[in-house]
């Protein structure tokens, strides 16, 4: 059976329009001129019945009320089986609030992203009770649906910002952000929505696989900068940029990889204007730019 994948929000934290932007991209978004996206999420299927979250954004319930896939089917029956979360990071947990309407599913993530969510006691009104919390450890095999086997893996990031200390490092390779490889019946699909760097080891991890959904923040590093948005370039948030010789479309060029997505995408990203060249490069790169409810399949 193939993976089905649906990007529930193809932005980055903030979505486009960002409520108190006024920058291109977003005020073309507000017009109506350019999609708007919500924030970072996909769903996964293997059978098209029951369905897992990779990560839970802030804009989940707008994000399920669209999808018919993942509709109730009887009084209190959500398709929904599993929430997957790659990192701590608001766009990517602030959802879990949204479901705690006392609706059974598990809640996976590693040990140091359990530890950040249960840290924040707002979290205790999801009931463990009905939500049990799995750990799994880095490149433990487990199962996130029947029959769909899940296996996280470090890349390069940091904490959430809301842990950060005085002194971020912004390269750890540990628990705090992990990417997700899903297999299924010898397809593999890989999902990493934040990564600082392409490491030798991740290639490899990356080389040959049907599909990959990859960290698409900005197209330069000192993009918000240039845009007056902002003091921070993509390295001190833990993320790489599409273009130049470090670059995602750069280290992931030649990997053999089957359908390459991405997503997790800034408000000031360039490639979210279908007019513009950064998109143009990026699609005849290979590239598939994500848009919200867009569903892909390998
Ligand atoms: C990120 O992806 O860098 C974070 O979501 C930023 C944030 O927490 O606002
Ligand atoms: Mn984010
Ligand atoms: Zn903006």
């Amino acid at each position: 059976m193939p993976i089905r994948a649906i990007i529930l929000g193809a932005a980055a934290g903030g979505g486009l329009p960002q409520w108190n932007c006024g920058c291109p991209n977003c005020t073309l978004a507000r017009a109506g001129t350019i999609p708007s996206l919500t924030q970072s999420s996909v769903a996964v299927s293997l059978d098209g019945s029951s369905w897992a979250l990779l990560n839970a954004s802030p804009d989940l319930r707008q994000q399920f009320a669209r999808a018919p896939q993942l509709a109730p089917t009887d009084l209190r029956t959500s398709p929904l089986r599993s929430v997957l979360v790659t990192n701590g990071d608001i766009d990517h947990v602030a959802g879990l609030l949204t479901l705690r309407e006392k609706q059974p599913f598990d809640l996976f993530a590693t040990a140091e992203i359990q530890a950040a969510l249960s840290g924040n006691p707002m979290m205790a009104a999801v009931d463990a009770a009905l939500v049990p919390r799995r750990t799994v450890s880095l490149e433990m095999p487990f199962e996130l649906l029947p029959g769909l086997t899940a296996r996280l893996f470090p890349v390069p990031g940091k904490v959430p910002l809301y842990l950060e200390g005085a002194e971020v490092r912004t390269d750890l390779e540990g628990e705090q952000t992990v990417g997700v490889e899903l297999s299924a019946g010898g397809t593999r699909i890989l999902y990493i929505p934040g990564c600082a760097r392409v490491t030798p080891k991740l290639a490899e991890r990356i080389e040959g696989a049907e599909m990959v959904f990859f960290d698409g923040t900005l197209w330069q590093d000192d993009e918000m900068i240039r845009a007056g948005l902002g003091q921070k370039t993509g390295q001190r948030m833990g993320h790489i940029s599409m273009s130049g010789p470090d670059g995602s479309i750069a280290q992931l060029g030649g990997l053999g990889i089957g359908t390459r997505v991405f997503v997790h995408m800034n408000n000031t990203n360039p490639v979210l204007r279908p007019d513009s060249a950064e998109r143009a490069e990026a699609e005849g790169a290979g590239w598939i730019i994500a848009q919200d409810g867009m569903e892909l399949t390998a």
